[in-house]
């Protein structure tokens, strides 16, 4: 009998909760046992290194007492299992949620590889990988997918098909990984909202059932951020803001919920020894130099946040008052804004990227209740922005790029220069969501109706779900939106918008239909 893909997915979830919270139950149900329930991932690549990952609980009988799974590893330059370049052991360890991460180094740049696991006799799938161009050396092309927002409960997960079928060098993501919360209904969610290590933990595992996202984690390198949902809502360094999104818990419950949902990041994606040991001081702030033709500079802009200032409502919203303008108050954090100065003044790359969870210029929406702006943008930090783009723009880096996501909109546009400059200096690509509800016609409108407000703006549109497919070159970028309905389980991606160019020396978008494919 064939089997659809809902009921793949709900048998796989019926699995998946078997080992929720990484304690082994009892599943009756259960048939066959996958040793790699999760599916298996790579990256953090470099031009020589990548992090290969899975997951592999214990299996059989003694699967309740079992403390941890023998894992063995293989690289191989072939996808046959031919050339075996480098293989190894490790453990699976209950004390990791049975995750297990191995840095393989000595690679060469922009090289395929291929890879796989075993544990309890059996092969894992065969995943692909591939190692960034080397730094410095001469680039002719690099194209990534930028993805966001993957709320399951909202929505399937198409977009990754597409993703996989045009087979980037890389996978970008920007945060909102998992949600802390159900924001939708179309499919079902075994918590009600994550509070404890278990719980979110679960949210991995569940999100990892999916057979869209298993097969991008194991066929793409990715290199990842976090934004607030990883957490908690609108989360910063020492606080997060209530609001309707989250039930009310006393202040005293964050930090150990903070620690919890960093631990089961770490744990379940693809980061280098180093990055995972230094996440809760350093963050997810990262530099990747694309051979001479790209750098990008990851951006942590929650955990060194600041609280919001000037809060109006529990959506999430402020009016601009004084402490908006408070040089005292960063987005960044002391450290990672003179960090970004230092590196981005060293670029030789003909593109300078800034990856990061959240939009830099300001989006004003106009209400009842007059103007207002989102607490979760960088309008919150005014001060801290206007620091940003002097620093930036002093150092007169060419081509700056601002990739972000977080705003369920596609959105494009550009920033002006510090204090009367009003020449654009920097240019912002926002990518959808992949999943995440939009705010759909009603916002669109609000939106074009107020576009005078925001004279920064090229391009709003947030009726879409999907992603952006980013093609660098030393002469432009080209962008191209693509959608997908992300309501049909399956649905065949897709449709593209017409596509955003950004030519180098010359900041901005022009928009085009030529040649949508
Ligand atoms: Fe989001």
């Amino acid at each position: 009998m064939p089997v659809s893909r809902r009921d793949f997915v709900t048998g796989a979830l019926a699995s998946l909760l078997a080992t929720t919270g990484c304690a082994v139950r009892k599943d009756p149900r259960r048939a066959a046992p996958n040793p790699f329930p999760a599916g298996i991932a790579s990256g953090d690549p470099t031009h020589n290194s990548v992090v290969l990952w899975t997951h592999a609980p214990p299996q059989g009988r003694e699967r309740q007492q079992q403390r941890s799974v023998a894992v063995r590893w293989f690289v191989a330059s072939d996808d046959e299992f031919g050339t075996i370049l480098g293989s190894g052991s490790t453990e699976a360890h209950a004390d990791r949620c049975y995750c297990v991460h191995v840095d393989v180094e000595g690679l060469s740049p922009s090289k395929r590889y291929w890879y796989w696991f075993e544990a309890a006799g059996q092969r894992s799938m065969l995943g692909r990988t591939k190692t960034l161009p080397e730094p410095g050396r001469p680039c002719s092309g690099f194209r990534f997918a930028l993805a966001s927002c993957q709320d399951y409960t909202a929505g399937y997960f198409g977009a990754y098909r597409d993703i996989v079928a045009r087979n980037p060098d890389l996978v970008v993501h920007v945060g909102d990984y998992i949600y802390e919360t159900p924001g939708g209904s179309v499919r079902p969610y075994p918590v009600d909202e994550a509070v404890t290590l278990d719980d979110y933990r679960s949210l991995y595992l569940l999100y990892r059932s999916d057979p869209d996202l298993q097969r991008a984690r194991a066929e793409l390198p990715w290199l990842q951020i976090w934004d607030d949902h990883e957490v908690v809502n609108d989360w910063g360094r020492d606080h997060y803001l209530p609001s309707h999104y989250n039930k009310p818990l006393p202040p005293e419950t964050f930090p150990p919920r903070k620690a919890a949902a960093l631990r089961a990041f770490a744990e379940f994606t693809p980061l280098s020894r180093e990055k995972r040991e230094r996440l809760a001081t350093r963050g997810v702030r990262d530099r990747r130099i694309v051979g001479d033709l790209l750098e990008l500079n990851f951006l942590d802009v929650r955990q060194f946040r600041d609280e919001p200032a000037c809060v109006l409502d529990e959506n999430n919203h402020f009016q601009p008052c004084e402490d908006v303008h408070s040089p005292h108050r960063s987005m960044l954090g002391h450290d990672q804004e003179q960090w970004l100065k230092r590196v981005v003044g060293q670029s030789h790359c003909r593109w300078n990227g800034l990856v990061q969870a959240t939009v830099m210029a300001p989006v004003r929406m106009t209400s009842a209740e007059g103007v207002k702006f989102e607490t979760d943008a960088w309008d919150n930090y005014a001060a801290a922005r206007d620091r940003l783009v002097s620093d930036l723009a002093g150092q007169q880096v060419p081509n700056l790029v601002s990739f972000a996501g977080n705003i369920h909109a596609y959105y494009a546009g550009t920033y002006p220069g510090p204090g009367d400059d009003r020449n654009a200096v920097i240019t912002e690509l926002v990518t959808t969501s992949i999943s995440a509800g939009g705010g759909g016609q009603g916002r669109y409108d609000s939106f074009h109706r107020q576009h005078a407000d925001n004279g920064m703006c090229q391009f709003f549109d947030n009726r879409y779900r999907g992603y952006l497919h980013v093609d660098v070159t030393p002469g432009f970028i080209r962008a191209t939106p693509v959608t997908v309905d992300a309501l049909n389980p399956d649905a065949l991606p897709v449709a593209a918008l017409p596509h955003w160019t950004v030519s180098a020396g010359q900041p901005g978008i022009s928009v085009s239909s030529d040649g949508i494919s």
